[in-house]
């Protein structure tokens, strides 16, 4: 339907990036589920058709009624969103206006078509992710492969299209390597010396130190690193980062050395036990661990940078101090209820963040705590004190914190035990 909308137009349409990809790697093409497809529009021949892609996306739009739709000016790009479509369930449609310089030529001219489509895929990242497919006649279905893509597909490589890719944008590095783990494929040998070339110039680091041109660069980056993070190949993934040091993009004191990596691997078998919904986000509390190895000054604007959550910038800030404290505490205590007391009031994420950060003793303290203390009840409520007749009051939280602590010491077992101490 758009296709049939943009030949009307005398536009052509393609389908580029991710989709294609996924759809060459496939042998079984009904199976493939696309919920995210980029299509890219050119081929146009007057200058006001450059906003080609959100014509079609609008065109689109109103012939839908449960469709909706959303346009980034800077890039003429449009979104349409379908959700939760009987017929297609969520879907993402990124309809872009071929990034080039507007041709004052013909449409029907197919040097310059080519051109046009083949400037918009050669700005893009690796050779897989630039073939496109034509979706309006003549030749619709055609396969573009300017650049070698297919036969990257068949030899499982992640090449870039051009030397200056990284430096240009770092957030590819973490793309590189997202591909290489998820598709089991192998950064290409000259790639990976771009990689490295890259990261040994510093140009991140400087990017960082200037502000201005940070927050963007960091934002697209948390995005990349979320993707990766809260993947289930995380840990090759960040293996892999580690090795190309590319870990130095974030900032230049983050690394995965030993103990930083056990901690991570610590943290998340914790919570895949304590959090097996993941409603805390594991990921954000993987990347916390990382950049807690900052100073903490840095850390801070690294975290601000980034976006991070509220509650992340506040536990990074925190968590030495806090680790320290709590150690402190729990060595003066023996008793269960006493060490109970010290660590009610902090969140998992808290405990989790102290918990690596501390000896073995205190973390199977606060291992105990997560898993059995924080579950005991007092064996009495308000309403079994009512029906003993006393009365409401402020001393009933002192009578049942008092139950509990006697409970969580093995002092008293059972309900008919704490009626006759209350008695
Ligand atoms: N792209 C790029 N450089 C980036 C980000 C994206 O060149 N830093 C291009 C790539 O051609 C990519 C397309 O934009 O294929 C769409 O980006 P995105 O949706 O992030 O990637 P996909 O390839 O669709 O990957 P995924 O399947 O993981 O979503």
């Amino acid at each position: 339907e758009i296709a049939q909308e943009a030949e009307h137009k005398g536009w052509h349409l393609y389908i580029v990036g991710g989709a294609v990809r996924d759809l060459l790697l496939t042998r079984n093409y009904e199976k493939v589920l696309l919920q995210d497809i980029d299509l890219v529009v050119d081929g146009f021949h007057r200058s006001a058709d450059v906003g080609a892609g959100v014509e079609l996306a609008s065109t689109i739009q109103k012939k839908y009624s449960n469709c909706r739709l959303s346009v980034h000016g800077e890039f003429q790009t449009a979104a349409l969103l379908w959700h939760k479509d009987p017929e297609f369930g969520s879907l993402w449609l990124d309809i872009a206006t071929s990034r080039t310089e507007f041709y004052p030529y013909p449409a029907a001219n197919p040097e310059v078509e080519a051109s046009s489509i083949r400037q918009d895929l050669y700005r893009r990242d690796f050779t897989i992710n630039a073939l496109a497919v034509r979706l309006t006649p003549p030749r619709e279905g055609e396969l573009l492969d300017f650049f070698g893509g297919l036969l990257d597909l068949k030899a499982k490589e992640v090449r870039v299209l051009h030397a200056n890719s990284f430096i240009e944008d770092p957030t590819r590095i973490y793309r590189a390597v997202r591909f290489a783990v998820r598709l089991k494929f192998e950064i290409e040998p000259q790639t990976e010396a771009y990689i490295r070339y890259a990261i040994e110039s510093g140009i991140y680091e400087k990017l960082r130190l200037k502000n201005h041109v940070a927050p963007a660069l960091t934002t697209r980056l948390k995005a990349e690193l979320k993707y990766i993070l809260e993947a289930n190949y995380w840990k090759p993934a960040l293996q892999l980062l580690s090795e190309l040091d590319a870990l130095k993009c974030l900032h230049n004191q983050v690394s995965l050395d030993d103990k930083i990596w056990w901690q991570i691997r610590c943290a998340s078998r914790w919570l895949k036990y304590l959090d097996p919904d993941n409603k805390i986000g594991h990921w954000l509390i993987r990347l916390e661990i990382l950049i807690s190895q900052i100073n903490i000054k840095e850390r801070k604007q690294l975290a601000q940078n980034l976006q991070l959550p509220k509650e992340s910038l506040e536990r990074i800030e925190i968590v030495n101090t806090l680790s320290s404290e709590i150690q402190e505490n729990l060595k003066k205590y023996d008793k269960t209820s006493e060490k109970y007391k010290q660590l009610y009031r902090y969140k998992l994420p808290d405990l989790m963040l102290v918990a690596v950060n501390c000896n073995k003793k205190i973390r199977r303290i606060i291992w105990q705590y997560l898993t059995q203390w924080s579950k005991v009840e007092s064996p009495l409520n308000g309403n079994d004190l009512k029906r003993m007749g006393y009365k409401p009051g402020p001393k009933y939280k002192m009578v049942l914190d008092r139950l509990l602590s006697l409970t969580l010491d093995g002092e008293i077992q059972s309900k008919e035990e704490a009626e006759i101490i209350v008695r």
